[in-house]
């Protein structure tokens, strides 16, 4: 019997915004509390994912900033930061608190700001994000994030022969799926020749298999499934949270296309949900890069190791497809605002899960799993989400 479920969820839309990230935030948290139907001194604590607000704008000690601005003074607030998997943190600390009974309704969200908006350009923004590299054995050595990415996945393509075209075949789906989703930040679509003739950013990659840079803020309203019934939002089954971590720096880890932390995770989420991965109906996963998205659907047992790109090309993984991967549009067609990520990845689960995405609704859609990770891989955070029995 799930403990912690999802009443509400609500998202800004992804791309470049111009306000202060306390009024990005507001409007995702206002969209998953108003959809909840809590009353703001129902919420008894807030869990909070940003990750470069410090670094990027000066900008620290957010959760209680956040908190104030909306109106939720005096409960306990928390801001957590695991690179890409930080609201997704925020959100298995959520859940864990209200299955504990330490609280009955918590507010739990992430928001960041990316864009050239916080005066910052594509440049300086990689170079913050770096840090989340090895500060001794890969900042001084230049390595940003497409590079290590572009490493994982190269040695996935000597190990199993994985092509460019495949890697392309995952931004071309995920742009078809993001061109039904009203928040993306690119929702349109492309082909495998346009991302091929795209310049390289780090090879294999070229700009068409990045992520983008974005704005954005997520949040969803989280309770105890013993009053779930008190709220007029339709309840969701949280059944599953696992997290784990695997060695950084790359040189430390035992394999570099099998992405460990992502295996262990899944493995602890389905024992949770007493389920397998054959269980699963649709996945959203972090496709920060085309090669991101191969590794991880054969890290989560959705395909055989060095199958996942023929799966892609095979077109088994689109909405409609025996096993669609990234209805949302994912990271590369949504948009990465980096720690509202892993909340909006959970709003698309209930969405699916609630029947309630429109265009992009998978059909007979029972059991999800958003997967975020951080860094190099170095922390991931797997979440299994049931239809309501
Ligand atoms: N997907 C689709 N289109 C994109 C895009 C993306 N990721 N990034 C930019 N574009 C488009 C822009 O709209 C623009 O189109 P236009 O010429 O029609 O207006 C064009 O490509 C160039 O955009 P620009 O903003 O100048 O690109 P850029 O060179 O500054 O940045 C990347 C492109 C891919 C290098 C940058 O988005 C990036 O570094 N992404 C990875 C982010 C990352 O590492 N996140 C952490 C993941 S772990």
């Amino acid at each position: 019997m799930p403990r912690a479920v999802v009443v509400g969820a609500g998202m800004t839309d992804f791309g470049p915004h111009d306000q202060p990230i306390e009024e990005l935030f507001a409007d995702a948290a206002f969209l998953s509390i108003d959809d909840a139907g809590v009353s703001l001194d129902e919420i008894d604590a807030f869990y909070f994912g940003n990750a470069l607000g410090g670094q990027a704008e000066s900008d620290t000690h957010l959760a209680p900033k956040l908190a104030t601005h909306i109106g939720l003074q005096g409960i306990p607030c928390q801001r957590f930061e695991d690179a890409c998997a930080t609201s997704s943190n925020a959100f298995k600390h959520a859940v864990q608190a209200v299955e504990a009974g330490v609280h009955d309704v918590a507010l739990v969200g992430g928001a960041e700001r990316c864009t050239p908006e916080t005066g910052l350009g594509t440049g300086e923004m990689t170079k913050i994000f770096a840090s989340a590299a090895h500060r001794q054995y890969e900042q001084p050595t230049g390595l940003t994030f497409p590079g290590v990415f572009a490493l994982l996945t190269k040695r996935h393509m000597h190990e199993y022969g994985t092509t460019e075209a495949q890697l392309a075949e995952v931004a071309v789906k995920n742009h078809h799926h993001g061109q039904f989703n009203p928040n993306a930040h690119f929702g349109r679509d492309t082909s495998v020749g346009s991302v091929l003739d795209s310049p390289i950013v780090a090879d294999p990659f070229h700009l068409m298999d990045c992520c983008p840079f974005s704005d954005g803020a997520s949040a969803v309203v989280v309770v105890s499934a013993d009053f779930a019934e008190n709220f007029s939002g339709e309840p969701v089954d949280v059944t599953g949270v696992g997290h784990r971590t695997d060695a950084v720096p790359l040189a430390d880890k035992a394999s570099l296309s099998a992405t460990q932390s992502a295996r262990d995770a899944a493995r602890e989420a389905y024992d949770q949900a007493e389920i397998r991965a054959e269980d699963v109906d649709f996945a959203e996963v972090h496709d920060c890069f085309t090669g991101a998205e191969i590794l991880a659907i054969e890290a989560l047992g959705l395909f055989e190791d060095g199958a996942g790109g023929q799966a892609t090309a095979d077109g088994r993984t689109y909405i409609g497809g025996e096993l669609p991967v990234n209805p949302s549009g994912g990271l590369k067609s949504k948009g990465h605002p980096i720690g509202a990520t892993g909340t909006a990845q959970i709003v698309e689960l209930t969405e699916q899960l609630r029947g309630t995405a429109d265009e992009r609704q998978v059909e007979d859609a029972m059991t999800g799993i958003a997967h975020n990770l951080g860094g190099d891989a170095g922390t991931t955070v797997v979440t299994v989400m049931e239809e309501r029995a």
